[in-house]
């Protein structure tokens, strides 16, 4: 898969070790920055990932804060894109499973850095069960066109 990643100051050093794992289980990575743990703004990063996803340039994007709440209340304002905030692996599971979301936004401070890479992992090799949730989704979706 492609996967589009980026962080802000307080997930920079997890977005790091998160693009090794992504590199080393076989993943082409598009590293939207920072490129260091200088203090930026995390809605601008959370804008770069987001329009990968949108515009077809990556399939999924992964986004590191010190939450994960901001990343995803950002990434979420870009038509087209499903941001769930997830800290833990049972949330990775549901987040495909039950509302096929596109990005993952991660902690950098919250959560160590195995049970990212476990979630990540999760997040990445499960399916969208479709059926009963595919019209929720769907409704998601027309809420993009709302003003
Ligand atoms: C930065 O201090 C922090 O606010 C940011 O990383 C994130 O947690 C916001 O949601």
């Amino acid at each position: 898969m492609i996967i589009s990643i980026g962080s802000d100051h307080a997930g920079f050093e997890q977005k790091e070790l998160l693009i090794g794992y992504l590199l080393e289980r076989g993943h082409d990575v598009i590293d939207r920055g920072p490129e260091n743990d200088d203090r930026v703004d995390y809605p601008d990063y959370a804008a770069l990932v987001a329009q990968d996803v949108a515009n077809g340039a990556a399939d999924r994007g992964v986004l590191v804060c010190g939450t994960g709440i901001g990343m995803a209340l950002a990434a979420d304002k870009v038509p087209g894109i499903r941001a769930a905030n997830i800290i833990t692996p049972q949330f990775a599971l549901l987040c495909r499973e039950h509302n096929d979301a596109n990005v993952i936004t991660l902690s950098g401070r919250f959560v160590e850095p195995a049970v990212n890479c476990e979630i990540l992992e999760i997040f990445l090799t499960t399916e969208f069960g479709g059926g009963r949730h595919a019209g929720r989704v769907e409704k998601i979706m027309e809420l993009d066109s709302l003003v």
